[in-house]
């Protein structure tokens, strides 16, 4: 078994692409052969007869009659808030499974104020009228409208759904008349813009949550994880379709640079329900959707600082050296990270004996520099009489079955391993008490967080596409196929309610898991998994984290520097410099290449990496600050170009740069030996764009050449802001949190600008639950400077030691550059020192510069 596991390792390095002998492609999947071969044809009408809509409900009822003798379907159409519809078809009696965990409690409806029904269609009505679906009876379709304008069609020729067997596929058209790009359908390593599939294209992009060695890019093959959203942008609406349903899905997509892009779901078992998002601006298409799966809650903010991991640091020794190291050389440290090998045999929940001897010692020498300590935790548990995380879970029936209802058994890590049924309730909350002190024994509150890997779930089996047995069986005989995509979510739910246990709720968990669901969002951060240390590989996390962010995964990394095989130092130096614009910033090896912490590189590499690590402390009261206004509004924290200026159509396929919130624009450096490099400026002649380490400004009217440095990928704040950053960068964010802010910014033409600025205690859940915490406006008008409190209770001074403006002294005109001016402010006009001055109480500070 040691030498099978010992190839698998060995193939991670070798291998130059995915295994398409194991990995399917849609020819080898009967549902998506037949369901993709469909000729549209119009199989379903309305029985009018059997319709029931009023307006005193949410809900209109009907029954779809077939047209060719098949099954009749019942068809359920209901209102909801905030602009939402959603669809629901099934066949009459049907047993199909219903999808649970996954919506951020029952959607909230929201009644129909009009239903007009007529001799061949019916149209109901939300929002005083501003929302309206048209059912068509014959041929069956339904067109949903946004203030008269029609943006999503859901297709009824397209519209199959097989009887109940052992697979019952379904499949449904739906067309954005307004749209001539779609997003969305995380995840894969691909562009940001989606792909036309499809008759002279790929593949339709696959949704079944894949353990993928040596992923490839711009590819529509399942990765770690599965978000059924896609999104119609167009310049004039953004409307969305978020496909409720965990089975493995393929869709079809096609770009139309006219309007009218379309999009064809095909999925293989389970309920076809369908959310509807009517925007219409990629702002309120986002909040729609996550209003519905909800919001990740604010991160410790220690999670937000820069993580080292290394598959594997071997023993307690070397870890303790790796973190003295990061001090040594002055770099910032915020958690180490143990892979598998800590553990005992691979048996989660222990320490490996010999070579992690004194656990509580390894994290107190942690403790002692402000650390924390982060460890793997997989859902596979090893076969073992005696491993007591075991035989407890046998002895309780939390293991998923085979067909015939014996536990089923498949190798992974430990060899021969059992699975956590997550499904279970009992499951999750027995795994979650694992984690409590008692039971995850030598652990201290220094271990902070836990990494929950391979849980698409991985078995290292081929004929298996590396995961659970279709037919496998969980709770209430449910059908792995039926759930297999949230099985990474359910793991999630149970670790973080263990977490919550374990520190009686005081603290915010922290989880990083690599296979994730739509609503994942509430549990776990997420990485994009086994990259590669080529720099097609940097574009790609600009592109994932990018997507994700719009489907509600917003605490999102990617490894730096590349998993597998080994960087350049050249690139090693752009990926710390793009990673630190990425909400997780860890770097992560594999087994087999060259070490390559910060402090083992050539003393120049260091240099250029030491001023990327503290260009994302310096900005952590930005992150932080957008991480909080997620929570109050589910938007993105780092955000494509389209989602900000959905109107400027060339730069719908921009994805090698990101704008963190509304103010700071980054363009990663992802070609080796570039001197200069492309970054399209957003928002037209009136956004004026100012450069954070020259004095270069741009104008926000499309794309320009811009020169690089080695020390800095392009970066520009946006006039019109206010960042507050924390220039005194020390060795971790523990250490900084009662440092004093600089303030920087530029005025628009009429003298103003604005910035928020957020304040807690880092750790709890006082924010949420006591409003315990400080979010506060910054104003400026000409030289004056007002601080006024928007939100929160809590006693939290904003100290603020200096001021940055930069004034434009001219734009770029007829080939010439444009360039500001900077003064820096310590004192007021009055002569006082800026940090004297206490903001923070709830009525306004007003600061006069001069
Ligand atoms: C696969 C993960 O993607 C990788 O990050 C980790 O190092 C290995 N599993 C070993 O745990």
């Amino acid at each position: 078994m040691l030498i099978k596991f010992l190839l698998i390792v060995a193939s991670v390095t070798l291998t130059l692409s995915a295994d398409h002998g194991t990995f399917k492609d849609c020819t080898r999947v009967d549902f998506c052969t037949n369901l993709r071969s469909r000729t549209p044809s119009d199989d379903y009408s309305v029985d009018s007869g059997s319709l029931s809509a009023s307006i005193d409900s949410n809900t209109l009822t009907a029954t779809l009659k077939s047209n060719n003798g098949g099954l009749d379907l019942t068809f359920t159409l209901s209102g909801l808030q905030q602009n939402t519809f959603r669809v629901k078809i099934t066949e009459v009696d049907s047993t199909r499974y219903e999808l649970q965990d996954v919506l951020d409690g029952e959607p909230e409806g929201l009644n129909f104020d009009d239903v007009q029904i007529g001799d061949d269609s019916v149209t109901v009505t939300t929002a005083s009228g501003s929302n309206s679906a048209t059912v068509t009876f014959s041929p069956f379709n339904i067109e949903f409208a946004k203030d008269g304008i029609t943006e999503v069609f859901f297709n009824g020729d397209r519209l199959t759904v097989a009887n109940n067997g052992v697979t019952a596929p379904f499949s449904f058209g739906v067309t954005f008349p307004k749209g001539l790009q779609l997003y969305g359908i995380h995840e894969h390593c691909d562009s940001l813009a989606l792909q036309n599939t499809g008759p002279g294209g790929t593949d339709p992009y696959r949704l079944k949550n894949s353990d993928v060695v040596n992923y490839e890019l711009n590819s529509p093959m399942a990765l770690y994880g599965a978000v059924p959203v896609i999104y119609g942008q167009g310049p004039t609406a953004t409307a969305g379709v978020f496909l409720h349903n965990a089975a493995e899905q393929w869709i079809e997509t096609t770009n139309n640079q006219d309007g009218g892009c379309q999009a064809y779901f095909m999925a293989e078992i389970g309920t076809l329900d369908v959310f509807v998002l009517l925007g219409p601006s990629p702002t309120e298409v986002v909040r729609q959707y996550t209003k519905l799966t909800g919001i990740a809650h604010l991160p410790q903010l220690w999670a937000l600082g820069y993580h080292q991991s290394r598959y594997s640091y071997e023993t307690g020794f070397e870890a303790e050296l790796v973190a003295s190291n990061f001090d040594s050389h002055n770099f910032q440290l915020d958690a180490l990270w143990l892979d598998i090998d800590y553990t005992d045999a691979f048996k989660y929940f222990t320490w490996n004996p010999s070579t992690f001897s004194n656990p509580v010692g390894l994290q107190d020498t942690l403790a002692n520099t402000n650390k924390k300590l982060v460890t793997i935790i997989d859902p596979h548990i090893k076969v073992e009489d005696g491993y007591s995380v075991y035989d407890g879970a046998l002895a309780n029936d939390l293991f998923v079955k085979n067909a015939d209802g014996t536990v089923f058994e498949g190798p992974c890590w430990p060899g021969t391993s059992s699975y956590m049924d997550f499904l279970n309730p009992a499951a999750r909350e027995y795994y979650g008490s694992m984690y409590s002190y008692d039971n995850f024994k030598n652990t201290t509150p220094t271990l902070a967080g836990i990494w929950n890997d391979m849980n698409e779930p991985s078995v290292f089996d081929n004929s298996l596409e590396m995961t659970l047995p279709a037919d496998g069986l969980h709770i209430g005989n449910v059908r792995h196929r039926e759930i297999h995509n949230i099985y990474g979510l359910l793991h999630t739910m149970a670790t973080h309610q263990g977490l919550l246990a374990r520190d009686n709720g005081e603290r915010r968990p922290f989880v990083l898991t690599r296979s994730h669901f739509a609503g994942s969002q509430r549990y776990a951060a997420f990485w994009t998994g086994d990259n590669t240390a080529d720099w097609p590989y940097l574009h790609a996390a600009f592109q994932e984290c990018l997507n994700a962010n719009i489907l509600g995964l917003v605490f999102c990394g990617a490894d730096v520097g590349g998993f597998l095989n080994n960087p350049t130092n050249e690139l090693i130096e752009r990926w710390y410099q793009a990673g630190a614009w990425l909400p997780f910033y860890r770097s992560h090896s594999s087994k087999g290449t060259f070490r390559r912490e910060p402090y083992v590189l050539p003393e120049d590499s260091q240099v250029v990496v030491r001023e990327a690590m503290q260009t994302k402390y310096r900005h952590l009261p930005v992150w932080y600050t957008l991480f909080y206004e997620h929570t109050r509004t589910g938007d993105p924290i780092i955000r494509p170009l389209f989602y900000q200026y959905p109107e400027e159509t060339d730069a719908y396929n921009i994805d090698g740069q990101l704008l963190v919130g509304t103010d700071i624009l980054v363009r990663a450096v992802y070609d080796a030996g570039a001197t200069e490099v492309d970054v399209y400026f957003p928002g037209g002649e009136n956004e004026v764009w100012v450069s954070v380490n020259s004095d270069d400004v741009q104008v926000g009217t499309g794309l320009v050449t811009v020169p690089v440095t080695r020390e800095h990928s392009p970066t520009y704040y946006r006039r019109g802001a206010v960042i507050a950053r924390k220039d005194t960068v020390r060795l971790n964010t523990v250490e900084m949190a009662d440092d004093s802010h600089t303030l920087y910014y530029t005025v628009n033409e009429d003298n103003t600008a604005q910035g928020t600025v957020y304040l807690d205690d880092g750790v709890s859940f006082k924010y949420r639950d006591e409003s315990d915490f400080k979010y506060i406006r910054i104003s400026v008008d000409g030289d004056t400077l007002t601080f006024a409190t928007i939100d929160g209770d809590g006693d939290y001074e904003f100290v603020v030691d200096a001021i940055v403006r930069r004034d434009v002294v001219s734009l770029p005109k007829g080939g010439k550059p444009g360039f500001y001016k900077e003064t820096v402010f310590t004192r007021v006009a009055n002569g006082e020192l800026l940090k004297n001055i206490k903001i923070g109480s709830n009525g306004n500070v007003v600061l006069k510069l001069k």
